[in-house]
């Protein structure tokens, strides 16, 4: 059912972009948590099909599965790109899914990377292999629903908001969305007229603020300079008009995030208003150990498996040695996908990982990254959202 959904929208979203905004189909989008999870998702590989270059750091690539359609993405949702050799996986958000065999992805060069001067350096027609669309950072757009949405980016945060305001835009036409971004400078910012485009289409609906470290010749359209700290946040968000009633949805950098959240809280939002997407940082990671060898119990679905787990394994590890079939996707802790709810068990992880405060709370895991203390029992849970 959930599958009928997204394709729904899919077709939803490409036939009423056509109509009302005279132009290709926005990237299909994704959200902060959102429901169904596929348990697995197939991997494929795919070929490049154009490289744009966005910025002097940055670049688009469309990428088009060489088997068959992928799964329609929800505004927000990311793929899990593997290079040949042995470069790790990284996860790209989708900014556009013009056709079922395709998406739009955009890279941020990061100069000592593993990964992203390789994802720069491929030309049209060259392969690699994604899984995907997966991840709960989305938005689920209603065509009824009337809500005023803040979005928080900074960087190549930017990507996953893309493809959600542009959804939003289109389908949910009594929305209104305000978008704070912060960039180096105007010439570092991703997809800086296209936002400003889709404001000046929007009859007022998004509402796009700038805000720049160094302020430049381009810098005109600026709503400010500095960087988002919280005193830039405060002021943003007062220019914004948002009320405390608003989704909050949060992508960039671990300060910027950090930032945001204290400030979306002291002006009163609900922790279920805030949505984050986490990416972490592999070279930062600091890995865990587990403590001997332990026995977990997995429930998937209604299924139950009992395997052993190694104290050099992670939980994941451990599944896929004795063939259990648990959902992942990035296996660095980035994504979300391998998501578990602990019931019994003592379990640490691998850091940093995208799990929130909430989250860790609460007594939710991610098996990719995680290392068992203790024998365990663990259940992979419906995903539901936007979280
Ligand atoms: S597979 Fe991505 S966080 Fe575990």
């Amino acid at each position: 059912m959930f599958n009928g959904r997204l394709q729904q929208w899919s077709r939803d979203l490409r036939s009423l972009s056509r109509t009302l905004l005279g132009q290709p189909a926005p990237a299909l989008l994704r959200s902060g948590r959102v429901g169904g999870a596929p348990a697995v998702v197939r991997m494929v590989r795919a070929t490049v099909v154009t490289r744009t270059v966005e910025t002097p750091d940055a670049i688009s690539l469309e990428l088009r599965s060489l088997d068959g359609a992928l799964p329609a993405a929800l505004p927000g949702q990311f793929v899990t790109v593997e290079l040949d050799g042995d470069a790790p996986k990284r996860a790209y958000s989708i900014v556009a899914q013009p056709a079922p065999e395709r998406v739009v992805i955009a890279v941020k060069r990061i100069a000592d990377g593993a990964v992203s001067p390789q994802m720069h350096a491929l030309q049209v027609g060259e392969t690699l292999r994604l899984r995907g669309p997966l991840g709960l950072f989305v938005v689920e757009p209603d065509i009824a629903r009337a809500q005023q949405y803040l979005a928080i980016a900074g960087g190549s945060g930017i990507t996953p908001m893309v493809a959600i305001i542009e959804a939003l835009l289109v389908l949910e036409p009594q929305s209104r969305i305000a978008l704070i971004y912060g960039n180096r400078s105007a010439a570092d910012t991703m997809f800086r007229s296209r936002l400003r485009d889709a404001a000046a289409r929007s009859n007022g609906r998004l509402r796009v603020q700038f805000v720049d470290e160094a302020w430049t010749a381009d810098s005109t359209e600026t709503s400010s300079q500095g960087r988002l700290d919280e005193a830039t946040l405060q002021r943003e968000i007062d220019h914004a008009g948002m009320a405390a009633t608003a989704i909050a949805l949060l992508c960039g950098p671990t300060a910027v995030m950090q930032h945001a959240r204290n400030v979306l809280r002291g002006r009163g939002f609900a922790e279920s208003q805030i949505r984050e997407e986490r990416f972490g940082t592999p070279q930062a990671t600091v890995r865990s150990r587990g403590a001997g060898t332990h026995t977990a119990a997995v429930f998937v679905g209604t299924q139950r498996y009992q395997f052993t787990v190694a104290p050099t394994q992670t939980l994941l590890e451990g599944a896929q040695a004795a063939n259990v079939p648990m959902p992942s996707s990035c296996t660095m802790g980035g994504c979300g996908a391998c998501g578990i709810d602990v019931e019994q068990g003592e379990l640490v992880h691998d850091e940093p990982n995208c799990l929130t405060v909430a989250e860790r709370a609460s007594g939710k895991g991610l098996a990719c990254v995680a290392r068992l203390v203790s024998d365990c029992v663990v259940r992979v849970p419906n995903q539901r959202g936007p979280r």
